[in-house]
């Protein structure tokens, strides 16, 4: 560390994790399997939240520096348990990945009041508190980061994946972040989004398994195909990174040309 609080590290340690503890919701399958992987690979302590307790152990049993904290991020009583469950291991909080998410896709004439509002309720308001619990710690400790997992269809629009809330919640993520890194920068908590194109995981498992729209995903996307999990571990750990230390308010697509043109 320099004397003006700028850490110098050399390319081999740049996104290093060693010593850090990384809460990540969202963390029992799909993306978030993989990012706990890539997580504790690049040497953090993981903190596993989703619901589905069982494939949280499943995974923990894999990796030998990691909790598992059963949580529904829409639970008040459950979030503050994360935090305080993540607390327990070293003290710290060093990095909090907002993954969970839920998509509830159809047409807007025929989507319904209570799935729009569950779906705000999960992907947009849940990750407004946990930033909120999270930041607080990172405050007093004297830093820390945040990662808000959006996705491209909070910059373009969905369609003909029909998913009015989904988008409206993503694109609410990705301001929301903006608006919280300018309110928490000087205090030092870096506040990013990662914004994914297509993945193959349980949440868009009907598009990757319907041949006429895989024609769709490829004639629309740069590289001409859908991403698969690893294409995301560098931007994850670009943004996890404490030598990242002026990246702030960010948000990185990663979409393989999808929202360029
Ligand atoms: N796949 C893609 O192409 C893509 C693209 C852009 C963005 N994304 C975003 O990436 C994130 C991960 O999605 P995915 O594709 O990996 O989907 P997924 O396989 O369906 O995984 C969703 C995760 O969210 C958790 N979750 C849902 N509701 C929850 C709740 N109320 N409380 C706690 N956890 C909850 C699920 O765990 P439990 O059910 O066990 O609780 C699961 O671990 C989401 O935010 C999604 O919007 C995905």
């Amino acid at each position: 560390m320099r004397a003006d609080g700028v850490e110098v590290r050399g390319p081999g340690e740049l996104f290093s994790l060693e010593g850090q503890v990384a809460v990540l919701t969202g963390a029992s399958g799909g993306l978030g399997h993989r990012f706990a992987r890539v997580l504790h690979e690049a040497g953090a302590h993981v903190v596993l939240a989703a619901r589905r307790k069982g494939r949280l152990v499943d995974l923990a049993v894999e990796l030998d520096r990691a909790t598992v904290v059963e949580c529904d991020v829409t639970s008040d009583a459950d979030r503050e348990r994360l935090i305080e469950q993540a607390l327990h291991v070293t003290g710290r909080l060093d990095l909090f990945v907002n993954n969970a998410g839920i998509s509830l896709a159809g047409p807007a004439a025929e989507q319904s009041t209570d799935d729009f509002r569950r779906t705000i309720e999960v992907n947009l308001t849940s990750v407004f508190v946990l930033c909120k619990l999270a930041a607080a710690h990172m405050v007093e400790q004297g830093g820390g980061t945040i990662i808000n997992v959006a996705s491209m269809l909070g910059v373009v629009a969905a369609t003909p994946v029909s998913d009015a809330a989904y988008a409206a919640s993503k694109a609410g993520v990705i301001n929301l972040t903006r608006e919280l890194a300018a309110q928490w920068g000087r205090e030092g908590v870096r506040v990013n989004a990662l914004a994914p194109g297509w993945f193959p995981t349980e949440m868009s498992a009907r598009l990757f398994g319907d041949e006429r729209s895989m024609r769709w995903l490829r004639r629309n996307t740069m590289v001409g195909r859908a991403g698969q999990l690893e294409e995301l571990d560098a931007a994850l750990l670009l943004l996890a990174a404490s030598s990242n230390s002026y990246m702030t308010g960010h948000v990185l697509l990663v979409d393989g040309g999808w929202t360029a043109r």
